[in-house]
């Protein structure tokens, strides 16, 4: 399955038209030999990202707190496009996020493109609940904001 289809089944949408993409059988993107950070790159939105990126050419870093599932997506990403490389991160923790920006440059080379996508809705358990409660935004602020922070910060650093 291909990105686009990932996405479209995920999200119930009609497929969406190739011909959008590539124009008489061009690719209209070239990314050959441009390196993707993907924050929250392991699944849902931020893994199609990572194929779609990979797709077009570039190494693709997986930074994810889900070490299983990053494994999977970076083994994915190195099929497509040859290079890929994953770090264990949590985008909460700037000391983790300059781990991240040392080891895409030791194995990918310097970030011509940041994916800041990981993100969360909520502290554990949220979707079950019918209101949101202070911790629900503490840690949505947390990942979704500061997170956001650390990576850039990190990376352009
Ligand atoms: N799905 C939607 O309808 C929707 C709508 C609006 C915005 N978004 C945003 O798009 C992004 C991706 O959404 P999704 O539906 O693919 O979510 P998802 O839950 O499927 O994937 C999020 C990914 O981020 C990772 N992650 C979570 N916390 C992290 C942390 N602290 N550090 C590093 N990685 C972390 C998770 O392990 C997961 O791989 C999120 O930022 C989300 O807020 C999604």
């Amino acid at each position: 399955m291909n990105a686009l289809d990932l996405v479209s089944s995920k999200y119930n949408l009609d497929p969406i038209p190739y011909e959008l993409i590539v124009f008489k059988g061009q690719q209209l993107v070239n990314l050959e030999g441009q390196v993707a950070v993907v924050t929250g790159g392991a699944t849902g939105i931020g893994r199609a990202i990572a194929l779609k990126l990979a797709d077009k050419g570039a190494a693709v870093m997986i930074a994810d707190i889900n070490e299983e599932s990053a494994e999977q997506t970076a083994a994915e990403v190195k099929e497509i496009s040859g290079e890929s490389a994953l770090f264990v991160t949590d985008v909460t923790d700037l000391e983790a996020c300059d781990g991240l920006a040392d080891a895409t440059m030791a194995h990918l080379g310097p970030v011509d493109i940041l994916v800041n996508n990981a993100g969360i809705a909520g502290s554990s358990g949220w979707e079950s609940r019918s209101h949101s409660t202070e911790e629900d935004w503490k840690q949505t602020y947390q990942v979704n904001v500061i997170g956001m922070s650390n990576v850039t910060a990190a990376i352009r650093s």
